[in-house]
């Protein structure tokens, strides 16, 4: 079976799971249909095309996919067309970010043919697994890809058994992480960030404050801010960020799975 063209979905508060998605689809068509899911929320069904390949990637958040893209996901609707799953994370550990993955798109009968967890600078702590991905990572990213290829060449969705990727199918319980950005006194009124936070943290009247109820520290506002006004700050993210460093210290190498 021939696939001339790719659905692609991310979600990517900070850019890195969008340049890892972006360097694997480029490999595997040139007709792609792009949804980015920080600029343009899924909120109704989408039938991906029969003749389409469906790629998602999500950043790993506390070992699971970032829960607002959960219902999003389920709106992706397949008949049996291939996809490809990625997760990229900030060389902590994804837990059970991919299986995740991998479990909503086959409940949308997707079958997954490939799927890699891939490792990119750490959003939140920007010291951890700075530059990633680097040349190595794109590499592989490549071989990836150029892997899917051609399994998609020979894809046959009645032969399709559930591909075996890492991970616990009893998720690990979703953890909400403590530290939340805020603004400071470069803050210019733009509301840049108030348009791009996908939780509407953040009002039109006080944009350098957050809603820490609802937000859930992707770091989009920090990335979108043309001031550079927007950061986490204080001593426990102090305390955090000297930890992460030392225990993220080693240099994790991508994994990649296949259907056999
Ligand atoms: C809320 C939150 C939770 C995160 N949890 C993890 C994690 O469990 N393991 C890890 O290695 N990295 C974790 N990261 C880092 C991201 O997975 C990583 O930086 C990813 O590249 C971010 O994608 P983006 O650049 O597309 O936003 C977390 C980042 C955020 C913002
Ligand atoms: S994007 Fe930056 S400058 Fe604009 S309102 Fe938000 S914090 Fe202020
Ligand atoms: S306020 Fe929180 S949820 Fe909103 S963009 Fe910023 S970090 Fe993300």
């Amino acid at each position: 079976m021939s696939f001339d063209k790719a659905t692609q979905v991310y979600f990517s508060p900070s850019g890195n799971t969008e340049k890892v998605i972006k360097a694997a689809s480029s490999r595997i068509c040139n007709d792609i249909t792009e949804y980015n899911l920080l600029k343009t929320p899924l909120t109704e069904d989408i039938q991906i095309s029969g003749d389409s390949v469906l790629i998602v990637a999500m950043p790993a958040y506390a070992g699971r996919i970032p829960e607002p893209c959960v219902s999003m996901i389920n709106h992706l609707k397949g008949s049996k067309q291939p996809a490809i799953a990625i997760i990229v994370y900030g060389n902590r550990d994804y837990e059970d970010a991919l299986i995740e993955l991998k479990d909503l798109l086959e409940a949308n009968d997707f079958c997954v043919v490939g799927a890699g967890a891939f490792i990119a600078q750490h959003s939140i702590f920007p010291q951890v697994a700075a530059g990633r991905p680097d040349e190595n990572d794109l590499r592989l990213i490549a071989e990836f890809a150029d892997h899917c290829s051609k399994l998609l060449s020979t894809f046959s969705p009645d032969c399709y058994m559930t591909i075996k990727v890492k991970g616990n199918s009893q998720y690990i319980k979703p953890g909400k992480v403590p530290l939340k950005p805020k603004g400071d006194s470069k803050c210019n009124g733009s509301c840049i960030c108030v348009d791009i936070c996908p939780t509407h943290s953040i009002s039109a009247e006080h944009p350098k404050k957050t809603n820490k109820e609802t937000c859930i520290s992707c770091g989009a506002c920090i990335h979108a801010c043309p001031m550079n006004a927007r950061a986490f700050h204080g001593f426990m993210y102090k305390l955090a960020t000297n930890e992460f460093i030392k225990s993220c210290a080693e240099y994790k190498t991508p994994e990649t799975f296949y259907i056999d």
